[in-house]
């Protein structure tokens, strides 16, 4: 493939969904399901045996390597829920309650807002933000994404060195956090964007996700690759 990421990308496992039966896409407007999305399951984290398809490539599905095939601990049981899929709160707080591991990897579908000033995500250990993903669609006429933490409420350094901006008002996008070994990894729409070092090293204390901003959310996904 074209994008440099053909190693990472791996095809839909047995686990992944097909169309939602009688929804008309996920995106108003488009001709069906984002191509590669997990679709349009929202609430609560699911299991997603396989992992839905992306710019990460697995191995075994398990959540722990070497360890029987599992889904992200404290996930539902049901992979989604029957109801029609309506745009989720925003902000939006997803529970982690294993907290952050290696190969967990988390989905979110959306739309970017009208207009929009700015989205983040905030993957916290109680009031810390151990990873703020930030894109600000106009500081200083410009567009640029902002990455950084926050302990004991002090913002350290800004990153700001993401190559490109993928997003686009009234847009859909595809945004995948991959956590890593020692940084998380950040995709939108398949196509690899930026990596976060780790600061915040306690992993399994980070169990929270708020998702806040000039977006429309449409799902919200766990999963283990
Ligand atoms: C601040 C902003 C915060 C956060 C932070 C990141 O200026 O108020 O919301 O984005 O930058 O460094």
């Amino acid at each position: 493939m074209s994008d440099g990421f053909s190693g990472w990308n791996r095809p839909p496992g047995p686990g992944a969904f097909p169309a939602y039966p009688g929804y008309p896409g996920a995106y108003p407007g488009a001709p069906g399901p984002y191509p590669g999305a997990p679709g349009p399951h929202h609430g609560p984290p699911g299991p997603y045996p396989g992992g839905p398809p992306g710019p990460y490539p697995g191995g075994p599905p398990g959540p722990y390597p070497g360890g029987p095939p599992g889904p992200y601990p404290g996930g539902p049981t049901a992979p989604y829920s029957e109801a029609p899929a309506a745009p989720l709160k925003v902000p939006y707080d997803l529970p982690l309650p294993a907290g952050l591991m290696p190969r967990l990897l988390i989905t979110i579908t959306g739309t970017v807002n009208s207009n929009p000033n700015r989205f983040s995500l905030d993957f916290k250990r109680g009031q810390d933000i151990a990873f703020h993903f930030n894109p600000r669609f106009k500081e200083d006429h410009k567009r640029v994404i902002v990455c950084n933490s926050m302990f004991q409420n002090n913002w350290g350094k800004e990153e700001r060195t993401a190559p490109r901006f993928p997003f686009e008002p009234g847009t859909p996008f595809k945004l995948q956090v991959l956590c890593e070994g020692d940084h998380f990894k950040v995709a939108v729409n398949d196509a690899h964007l930026l990596q976060f070092n780790f600061r915040e090293k306690k992993l399994n204390e980070i169990t929270k996700l708020c998702i806040a901003g000039d977006i429309t959310l449409t799902s919200v996904l766990t999963s283990m690759i």
